[in-house]
C-alpha cells in the first residue's frame, strides 16, 4: 500500500488533531470573576488574613498559571476540591457545578502552562462519578438545566470492534486502537481516550487490514471473482483487468463504501472529492493500488470513530437544542447496542420521523422489545456495575480448586440478570435479594434443552453453589440462609477476592461505592507499608 496516496487527505480528515496551539495567555479575567469569589466564599475563612491553616494562604494567589509562581498551589487546590476534602467536611459544601467550573478553569490554565498530566485535577474522570452531588443529580427539577455542550464522542472499543468485523467480515485481524480502563468497575469512557499518534497509526493499520479483506479476489477467465464475503459487488468493476473503470463505476463504489462504513451516502461534494481522488490515485499508482488506497481513506473518516452531538434546530427557552435526527439515531443505537443504528432508525431519521420525544421513545421501546436485537450495552452495564466478570481474571490454584470454572459462574450471573430484566419488576431489589440462581446453566444448541455447563467436570456444581443435586429447572432455588442476590453469587465473590483468599476490604469498597454511592479516598501516596514488619520497640522509643 502506498501511503503517500492518501497522506494529504488524512490531514484534512482528522481535524481533531489540528487544534490550533492556543496561545498561552493566562485568563486573569476568569481568575478575578470566577476563582477569587469562590475562594473568598469557601476558603478565605481558614486560608486568608486571619487564619492560615496548614500554612496555606489563598488570598494572595497570583492567578497567572502560565508564568506565575503558584502553579503547584493551584494543583493542590484542585485536587482537594475534586476529592471533596476542602473545605473540611463540617463546613457548608460548595455547589458541585461551582467546583467543576473552578477545577476546569485550573485544568485549562495548567494546560496552557504546558502541563500534560491534568487528569487528576478535573472532575471528568469516571472514578469521580460518585462525587457528583446526589441531590443535584436526582433532583432534576424544572429548574435544572444540564450543561451539555456540543461535543464529539469517541466510539467505544466494542463498537469499533463490531464495525471492523462487519465491514471486513470474519477474518479481519484488527487490533484494538482504544483501550478500556483496566481493573474494576466501569471501563469505557470516551473522555479517557484521546486519538493520539499511536492510536492513529493503529487505525491506519486496521483500515488496511479491513481493505485487504474487502479487496480479496482472483481473476478467473479474465473476470474478477471475490474471495470471501467482504467485497461489495460495487467494487468488482474497479479491479477488472480488461478495462479502466468509468466515473460512474467509481462513484458507485465510493457510495457503497460510505454506506458500509458510516451508514450514509456521501454528499455531492464528498462524492466529487473522493471520485477525483480515486481517479488521480489510479493515474498515479495504477488501477488496483489507486482504487484500494481510496477505498481505504473512507475507512479513516472521522465519523468512523466519532459520533457527534452538535444538535440542530431552534433553542428552547433554556437555550437547549435537540440533537439532529441522525445524531439521535446513533445516540439511541449506541446507548443499547454495539452496532450502527438499524435500518428502521436510519430511515426514521432520514424521513424526519425522529425529532420528537415520542418518536424517540417509540424506537427505544422497539429495540428493547425485540429479542432478535442483542442489547450488549444493557448487560455490560450490569456486569461493570456489579463487577463480577473479573472472576475470570482471578487465578485459583487448580490443585486446591479442581472444580472452579469462572466462565460458567459469570455466565450464570449474566443469565440471572437477564431473567430479572425480562420480568421487569423490582429488578435491582431482586438482584440484591433473590435466592434464585442459575447453576451451571447452558442450553443445548440443537434440542434447546437445559444442560449442565462445564459438563466435563460434573463435580463443579456442589462446590460453587453448595447444591447437592443439579436440576434442569432453572433458575434453581438456593438455600435462602446462604444466598441473597448477586453479592452472594460465586462469580461476584470470586471477582472480589484474591487468588488465595477472600478480600473483605474489596467487598466493602464495592458496597460503599456502588451500592451506597459513597467514596473511599485513594490510598495516600507514599511508601507501601503493608509488608514492612513493625519495628521492635528500642531503647530510643521509650516512654
Ligand atoms: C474550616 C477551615 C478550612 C476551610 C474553610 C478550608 N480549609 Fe483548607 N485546610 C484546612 C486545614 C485545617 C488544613 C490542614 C490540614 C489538611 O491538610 O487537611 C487545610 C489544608 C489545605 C490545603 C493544603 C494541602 C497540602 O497538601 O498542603 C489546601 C490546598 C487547602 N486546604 C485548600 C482549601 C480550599 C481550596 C478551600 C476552599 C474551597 C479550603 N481549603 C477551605 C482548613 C480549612
Amino acid at each position: 500500500m502506498r501511503w503517500f496516496l492518501f497522506a494529504p487527505l488524512l490531514l484534512a480528515l482528522f481535524p481533531v488533531f489540528l487544534h490550533a496551539q492556543e496561545k498561552a495567555k493566562p485568563d486573569l479575567d476568569g481568575f478575578n470573576t470566577l476563582v477569587t469569589p469562590f475562594l473568598e466564599k469557601h476558603c478565605f475563612k481558614c486560608h486568608g488574613t486571619t487564619k492560615q491553616e496548614g500554612g496555606v494562604i489563598l488570598h494572595k494567589l497570583n492567578g497567572d498559571l502560565v508564568a506565575g509562581p503558584h502553579l503547584r498551589r493551584f494543583r493542590s487546590i484542585a485536587e482537594r476540591l475534586i476529592k471533596d476534602e476542602m473545605p473540611p467536611k463540617d463546613q457548608p459544601r460548595p455547589h458541585v457545578m461551582d467546583v467543576k467550573k473552578v477545577t476546569d478553569w485550573i485544568a485549562g490554565e495548567m494546560k496552557k502552562a504546558g502541563i500534560k498530566d491534568i487528569k487528576t485535577v478535573t472532575l471528568d474522570l469516571p472514578k469521580f462519578g460518585n462525587r457528583v452531588n446526589h441531590e443535584q443529580l436526582f433532583k432534576c427539577g424544572a429548574d435544572t438545566v444540564i450543561d451539555a455542550p456540543p461535543r464529539l464522542w469517541r466510539v467505544s472499543p466494542y463498537i469499533y470492534q463490531t464495525f471492523a468485523r462487519n465491514v471486513g467480515k470474519a477474518r479481519t485481524d484488527v487490533a484494538q486502537p482504544f483501550s478500556v480502563i483496566p481493573g474494576h468497575g466501569f471501563k469505557d469512557y470516551a473522555c479517557e481516550s484521546e486519538i493520539d499518534e499511536p492510536t492513529t497509526a493503529q487505525l491506519i493499520r486496521n483500515a488496511n487490514a479491513i481493505v485487504e479483506q474487502q479487496t480479496r479476489y482472483s481473476i478467473e477467465n479474465g473476470k474478477v471473482k471475490p474471495i470471501g464475503f467482504a467485497m461489495p459487488r460495487e467494487f468488482i468493476p474497479l479491479f477488472d483487468p480488461a478495462k479502466t473503470s468509468t466515473r460512474a463505476e467509481i462513484e458507485k463504489a465510493i457510495t457503497q463504501q460510505f454506506n458500509l462504513v458510516i451508514a450514509r451516502p456521501p454528499t455531492a461534494e464528498e462524492l466529487k472529492r473522493f471520485a477525483d481522488l480515486m481517479q488521480k490515485n489510479i493515474a498515479t499508482a495504477g488501477q488496483v493500488e489507486g482504487a484500494r488506497s481510496t477505498i481505504l481513506t473512507i475507512i479513516l473518516l472521522p465519523e468512523v470513530v466519532y459520533r457527534s452531538e452538535l444538535g440542530n434546530g431552534k433553542p428552547d427557552a433554556k437555550g437547549r437544542v435537540m440533537l439532529a435526527p441522525r445524531e439521535l439515531a446513533f445516540a439511541i443505537a449506541y446507548a443499547l447496542t454495539d452496532r450502527r443504528p438499524d435500518k428502521l432508525l436510519l430511515d426514521a431519521a432520514e424521513s424526519g420521523k425522529l425529532s420528537t420525544r415520542e418518536e424517540v421513545q417509540k424506537h427505544v421501546e422497539r429495540i428493547l422489545d425485540d429479542p432478535r436485537i442483542e442489547k450488549e450495552r444493557v448487560l455490560r452495564f450490569f456486569r461493570e456495575y456489579f463487577d463480577y466478570e473479573d472472576a475470570v481474571n482471578v487465578f485459583k490454584n487448580v490443585k486446591d480448586n479442581p472444580n472452579h470454572e469462572p466462565r460458567v459462574l459469570v455466565a450464570d450471573t449474566d443469565r440471572l440478570i437477564q431473567y430479572f430484566l425480562d420480568r421487569d419488576t423490582d429488578v435491582l431489589r431482586e438482584l440484591l435479594t433473590t435466592n434464585k440462581s442459575f447453576v451451571a446453566y447452558s442450553s443445548d444448541n440443537k434440542t434447546k434443552k437445559v444442560v449442565m455447563a462445564g459438563a466435563a467436570n460434573k463435580k463443579f456444581i456442589p462446590s460453587s453453589y453448595n447444591v447437592t443435586k443439579w436440576s434442569e429447572e432453572q433458575p434453581m432455588e438456593l438455600n435462602p440462609r446462604e444466598r441473597a442476590g448477586i453479592l452472594t453469587q460465586p462469580s461476584w465473590l470470586v471477582s472480589q477476592s484474591l487468588n488465595t483468599d477472600n478480600h473483605a476490604i474489596r467487598r466493602g469498597k464495592w458496597i460503599r461505592e456502588k451500592l451506597l454511592g459513597g467514596s473511599i479516598p485513594d490510598e495516600r501516596p507514599g511508601p507501601d507499608l503493608r509488608n514492612v514488619r513493625p519495628l521492635r520497640p528500642s531503647s530510643r522509643h521509650r516512654g
